[in-house]
């Protein structure tokens, strides 16, 4: 009850003020939602064009030139600006007032080295190259978010860094962007990866830990060999291998927190090719995840110490190499809270609640996270799947193949989780 007639003659003003901000601010964006999605569909064809010219002319990681020379061509087509090159291959173009707050969008260029065997129109045209992970899309979608942003600049409530960047599928193209700059004076990165789980049309992600820290490592135990007869005149490494493999086993079941998620799997081992022939070595190598990137430091270390023991107690010596230069190791994707609340309600303002879906954490690796060691961001993803057509396979198979539907909605998903970024961080 108020006593007092001012003050709540004052709390109703303030109150239907309010409310007709709220309203206004509502209609607003129901409005912008409306208007860059119809935007956004009426470039389909220009999008699918690029994506179908990326998709048959695939290139493996550092080595996207014709992908990045696609792409500046169509920047400068559009009149944006850009800088180039960043680890080689990469670009980022900017669009807006050049002043804070300036937030990140990036997509990936690298295609993987599969033979395609989706037989259709726009196969890739080299053997044994494909996009088989959705990047001609992602970076097809960025540019289609590039063409929708720059005809909204003077809207713009600060700026918008839009990266392309080489060298995602096991390069770390993206330590090699921020070290060159990249990022620029960014304050929060958003990345998009398809998905293959859910229809076209919807989003999905989690926040907090999303990706795995992933690295590899190769073993070689050596003993000595000689004749299957005689095994004490040899030092039989197949038997310490064995013991060794499963030793390492007992490094997630045994040292790991049961409810911290962890993998170690061998997945070669090569020794000798005789069957009365005792190897005088024996090859084994696989790959490591965790969900946290310290846990990664720590299993690699301990996978080096009981490899290197397990030999030594049964007389062989064993080598060691994590394969860092060749396969640098990824740190773990960590969504932050606030921004992943962000593209949920963006994605709701755009897609419909419906089709925002609650993600699922997995144990693959993703570069996107070097981004996220140095600001906040946010990876989701963006559905593809679409029984019709066969858009129901999963990346990295050779029958890969996407439902190009979704070349509009990410293109204004991207510019929409840019712009309104802006508008809510904007102090001006
Ligand atoms: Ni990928």
């Amino acid at each position: 009850m108020f006593r007092n007639s001012k003050f709540s003659t004052f709390l109703l003003l303030l109150l239907t003020y309010l409310a007709n901000y709220r309203t206004e601010s509502t209609n607003f964006d129901q409005e912008y939602a409306k208007e860059i999605l119809s935007s956004a569909q009426q470039e389909k064809d220009w999008l699918v064009s690029i994506r179908r010219k990326i998709h048959e002319n695939p290139e493996l990681a550092f080595q996207e030139f014709n992908t990045s020379a696609l792409i500046r061509s169509k920047l400068d087509e559009l009149g944006i600006f850009y800088e180039y090159p960043f680890a080689k291959t990469g670009l980022v173009a900017q669009i807006g007032s050049g002043s804070r707050p300036v937030v990140a969008l990036r997509a990936d260029m690298d295609a993987l080295p599969l033979q395609e065997l989706v037989e259709w129109d726009h196969k890739s045209k080299l053997d044994g190259l494909m996009h088989g992970c959705g990047h001609d899309a992602h970076t097809t979608m960025l540019l289609g978010a590039a063409k929708l942003l720059h005809r909204r600049k003077h809207k713009l409530k600060g700026t918008v860094r839009l990266l392309f960047q080489p060298g995602e599928e096991g390069g770390a193209g993206a330590s090699h962007m921020i070290k060159e700059g990249a990022l620029g004076g960014a304050e929060a990165i958003f990345g998009m990866h398809v998905d293959f789980t859910n229809p076209t049309g919807s989003i999905s992600s989690v926040p907090g830990p999303i990706l795995a820290a992933v690295s590899f490592f190769e073993a070689k135990i050596v003993g000595k060999g000689g004749h299957g007869a005689a095994p004490h005149h040899s030092i039989d490494p197949v038997v310490a291998a064995s013991y060794t493999i499963l030793a390492l086993q007992q490094l997630i079941s045994r040292e790991v927190d049961p409810l911290h998620s962890q993998v170690l799997s061998i997945t070669y081992v090569r020794a000798g090719t005789a069957l009365n022939v005792i190897p005088s070595s024996v090859e084994l190598g696989g790959t490591l995840r965790s969900l946290t990137t310290k846990g990664l430091h720590r299993l690699q270390q301990r996978v080096k110490e009981v490899i290197e023991g397990q030999a030594g107690i049964l007389r062989c010596t064993a080598h060691v190499d994590m394969k860092e230069e060749k396969f640098p190791p990824y740190p773990a994707c960590f969504n932050d809270e606030g921004l992943h609340e962000h593209v949920e309600r963006v994605g709701s303002l755009l897609l419909g609640a419906e089709n925002v879906k609650k993600g699922k954490k997995v144990m693959a690796g993703e570069d996107f996270a070097f981004y996220q060691e140095v600001i906040p961001g946010e990876i989701f993803n963006i559905g593809i799947r679409n029984e019709a057509i066969g858009a129901v396979h999963s990346p990295h198979s050779p029958y890969f193949f996407l439902d190009e539907d979704v070349l509009p909605i990410g293109a204004a998903v991207h510019a929409a989780v840019a712009e309104i970024y802006l508008r809510n961080h904007s102090h001006f």
